[in-house]
């Protein structure tokens, strides 16, 4: 198992390009089960849960097929209905398949993803749409099991939470269904807006696209033509290297980019003391004086994000002040607090709440990354550590993040990939 030796340095400098959204590829790949030809997706990142994606669509008999710069993916071949077990507990995000396979052959399996170390994660709001759209489920032997052999029919579906995957699985299933169907209370994040954009872009009418209410215009099982795309920026990489930024007081610029994905990140940096200089596709993060503590609260697009909550909390820690960090979204996503009091980080836990008092002088130990941003979590606070820290377990930020020690390396940090 690999690990990471950080040395705690005093600043950074320099560029760091931001690869493909994660996120945005996971439900883009599974969209190819919709296509009826060879889809070339470009911007793909070099990250595990890519992998585990394509290695589930190819054990469903697809070919996937990696050039140059891009991907390509063939679903014709694709025969098999079941994602069994073994894939799935390495990564939840595998129930995107459940959609469009469903809406292709009329029958799915797809082994139940169980609980996660952030909480529970049900998925009984994909199940209970795709029921409403005709489809029978039953859960057994620890699989959900669907089936529609007269195909899925549009109809009204309200979510009584908004769920990412939750919509973008049922877009899927919609885009092949007979007949309109609309989701009230979608969510909006831009990487289902993506989905939703090629989707439209290629024959599925859409109306609504970023908004929270969709209409998905069904082709009742006539197969799509996907042209070439390229996926969308990650925010969530973008946002944890101006953290990086931020914690360390540096200059860094981060490129291919795009900004309006990152509004509340910028804003509750902007109330923190970082100040910024934004392009159409870079954003410059000017060092700051003095870290100011800050409130946030997690929620859903457009508002804070959850997967940026465990940075801002190593963030916190440096702040001149109390910060408190209320997560809204995941019942069990502190974590990575354990750790950081570990490195002398003065944070105290009630319920969802986390209060941290700064600043902090922290020094470097052993730590465990225990989900994949509580990892970058301790990645930043590692890096204004007093001497060395080892981050173990870090296949959880190898599912996420494209080339992190390189990328930090480059910038100046004193980061080391090394086997336990
Ligand atoms: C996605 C992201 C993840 C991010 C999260 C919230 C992917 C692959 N993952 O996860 O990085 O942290 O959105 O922005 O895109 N819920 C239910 N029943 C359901 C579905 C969800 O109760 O059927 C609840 C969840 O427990 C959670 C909330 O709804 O409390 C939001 O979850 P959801 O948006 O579905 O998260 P994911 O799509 O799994």
């Amino acid at each position: 198992m690999d690990y990471l030796k950080i040395q705690g340095i005093k600043s950074l400098n320099g560029t760091i390009k931001i690869s493909g959204a994660k996120n945005a590829s996971l439900p883009l790949i599974a969209m190819t089960i919709l296509a009826k030809n060879s889809v070339h997706i470009k911007n793909l990142p070099n990250v595990a849960d890519i992998k585990t994606m394509l290695k589930l669509l190819s054990n469903l008999g697809a070919e996937c097929e990696f050039k140059e710069d891009y991907v390509v993916v063939n679903t014709a071949p694709l025969k098999e209905t079941k994602a069994t077990y073994e894939i799935v507990k390495t990564m939840r995000a595998s129930i995107l398949v459940l959609g469009p396979i469903l809406a292709r052959f009329g029958h799915c399996e797809v082994s139940l993803p169980g609980g996660c170390a952030i909480g529970q994660r049900p998925i009984d709001l994909h199940l209970k749409a795709l029921e409403h759209m005709g489809a029978k489920i039953t859960i057994k032997a620890g699989y959900v099991e669907a089936t529609a052999p007269n195909g899925l029919k549009g109809c009204d579906i309200i979510f009584d939470k908004i769920t990412v995957t939750g919509t973008a699985n049922i877009v899927m299933a919609a885009a092949l269904a007979c007949g309109e169907t609309t989701i009230t209370n979608a969510a909006r994040e831009p990487e289902v807006v993506q989905l939703c954009e090629i989707l439209n872009e290629n024959g599925v009418q859409i109306d609504g696209i970023g908004t929270g209410e969709l209409t998905i215009h069904g082709t009742c099982g006539k197969l799509i033509d996907i042209k070439e795309f390229s996926v969308i920026p990650d925010r969530i990489e973008a946002g944890t290297y101006l953290c990086a930024g931020a914690i360390t007081r540096s200059e860094l610029t981060i490129t291919n980019t795009q900004p309006k994905h990152l509004g509340a990140v910028l804003a509750k940096l902007e109330e923190m003391g970082s100040s910024f200089t934004i392009t159409k596709d870079s954003i410059t993060i000017h060092p700051s004086g003095t870290i100011k503590p800050v409130k946030i609260t997690t929620q859903e697009y457009p508002a804070f994000p959850t997967d940026m909550q465990a940075q801002f909390l190593a963030l916190a820690t440096q702040a001149n002040g109390v910060s408190i960090i209320e997560e809204r979204l995941f019942e069990n996503r502190f974590m990575h607090v354990s750790e950081l009091q570990r490195m002398g980080a003065d944070i105290t836990l009630h319920g969802n709440i986390a209060t941290v008092v700064g600043k902090t002088e922290l020094s470097g130990t052993d730590v465990m990354a225990t989900d994949l941003r509580a990892s970058s979590a301790l990645v930043l606070a590692a890096l204004v550590s007093d001497g060395e820290t080892n981050i173990h377990r870090i296949y959880h930020l190898d599912r996420g993040y494209d080339s992190l020690e390189k990328k930090l390396e480059h910038v100046g940090a004193k980061i080391e990939r090394l086997k336990e």
